[in-house]
């Protein structure tokens, strides 16, 4: 079905109210289930959801104060809920194998311990957390602390997040998935298609997501003007940064400023995909901002948003490869350094407390990948050998690398001992079996 871009408005995702608050502990209550969306007016579209929400509903958190999320799975499957970006005991991380059965609860205990992140939540079941994904299965989890609260940043109201992922709807509306589609031109933000935004002509702040399982996403305004990038996966750069275009590839967050106020009340303006195949076409654009009235801007983007810790000495070096093998295995078949995932197998093993360098190379001649480690927050040292851009000079969990890219980063682990996954996270290549164990001793 085709939409008539532009009529409906970009839904604002609800923010989950805790249950309960005793002891300064923020407890979740979330049903996961099967639920009927009309995405195009007229067709019902079966969706999964967390609370019948498409996509699931936001957990805004504090650091230091814990959450608990007790996750009721009411669906035929199993389920596991990762909360990417975290770092969490490998109880809580939502790996593959530590499912929710059908029918079964548990609850996720997230210490947020570590600084304010744009986080998200979603499926990791084992061989299917790329379907589960794609179907409705994550949501945003902002996690804020007081160095965040203390600038003058846009918030409340003027601090949206937006989840953009591309989808394949057939003509029934209904949501088709099959690994490695290149169906998908349709793209959804928080769950709809081309939405417009209503926004007052003063800054807003969007952190935004790509939520697709395989899709790479270029965002900038149609009349390439600036865009103000404050954040990236583990929270704000240390200094802002203009540009014209924000590239995330699947999994990645973005945290940026716009400033709608040098444009009149009236003005129109598209937020382009730069990466789809053509200006206008249904992935070349996202959605609409209107700017509808004039407003009061209190805020600012300061010159320095945070400092750093400094990187302490690398104590060890280890090289990944990433690989896919599409046209001869059927079906395709994703390896990290040779091999494909085997669950019950270490990968690799960590010292506890080690400070490491990963040189990760994509050797494919021309498919992309992107590699994301569970548990740590990285910084990114080199990309082609040259110190990375300033969209790679915060905290990192997700590194795009494009065919023969090569990325240094430095990771440290010093927070919890375990078993935890990494790999590509174009969901339909980690389904593949590209991911791999590591096990932190
Ligand atoms: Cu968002 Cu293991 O992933
Ligand atoms: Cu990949």
């Amino acid at each position: 079905p085709v939409s008539e871009p532009f009529c409906v408005p970009l839904p604002v995702p609800r923010v989950l109210s805790p249950v309960s608050t005793i002891g300064g502990v923020d407890v979740y209550r979330m049903s996961m289930r099967r639920t009927v969306r009309e995405i195009f007016p007229g067709l019902p579209t079966e969706v999964l959801t967390y609370n019948g929400h498409f996509p699931g509903p936001v957990i805004r958190a504090r650091s230091g104060r814990p959450v608990i999320v007790r996750q009721h799975n009411l669906l035929e499957r199993p389920a596991a809920v990762h909360l990417h970006g975290a770092s969490l005991s490998q109880r809580n991380d939502g790996n593959p194998m530590n499912t929710i059965a059908p029918g079964g609860t548990r609850s996720y205990v997230y210490p947020n311990r570590q600084p304010h992140a744009s986080l998200w939540y979603h499926d990791h079941a084992h061989h299917m957390e790329s379907e589960h994904v794609y179907r409705g299965l994550s949501g945003f989890y902002l996690l804020s602390d007081a160095t965040e609260c203390r600038l003058p940043l846009p918030s409340g109201d003027y601090d949206l997040p937006i989840a953009i992922r591309d989808a394949h709807f057939d003509d029934a509306g209904r949501l088709v998935y099959v690994m490695g589609d290149r169906s998908r031109t349709t793209l959804l933000a928080n769950g709809v298609p081309y939405p417009y935004l209503e926004v007052a002509a003063r800054r807003y702040r969007f952190r935004l997501l790509n939520s697709s399982n395989d899709r790479m996403l270029r965002l900038g305004l149609a009349d390439g003007g600036p865009i103000v990038q404050i954040g990236s996966d583990g929270g704000l750069l240390p200094c802002p940064y203009e540009t014209d275009s924000v590239f995330l590839s699947s999994g990645e967050r973005a945290d940026v400023v716009i400033d709608f106020s040098r444009y009149p009340v009236g003005t129109r303006l598209v937020l382009q995909n730069k990466a789809g195949s053509g200006a206008v076409d249904s992935l070349g654009q996202v959605l609409r901002f209107d700017v509808t009235r004039t407003a009061d801007d209190p805020t600012e983007i300061p010159a320095v948003l945070r400092s750093l810790p400094p990187l302490p000495k690398a104590t060890a070096e280890r090289t990944v490869t990433l690989y896919m093998d599409e046209g001869r295995a059927a079906p395709p078949r994703g390896y990290i350094d040779g091999k494909v995932y085997d669950p019950d197998r270490v990968d690799s093993y960590v010292r506890f407390g080690a400070s490491e360098i990963w040189t990760v190379t994509n050797v494919d001649k021309v498919i992309p990948h992107n590699f994301h480690i569970h548990l740590v927050q990285f910084r990114v040292l080199e990309r082609n050998g040259r110190s990375p851009g300033p969209a790679e000079s915060g905290l990192k969990d997700t590194v795009v690398l494009m065919p023969g890219d090569t990325v240094k980063l430095q990771a440290t682990f010093d927070t919890y001992r375990g078993r935890y996954v990494y790999h590509c996270h174009m969901l339909d290549h980690s389904a593949m079996g590209m991911m791999a164990t590591m096990k932190i001793v």
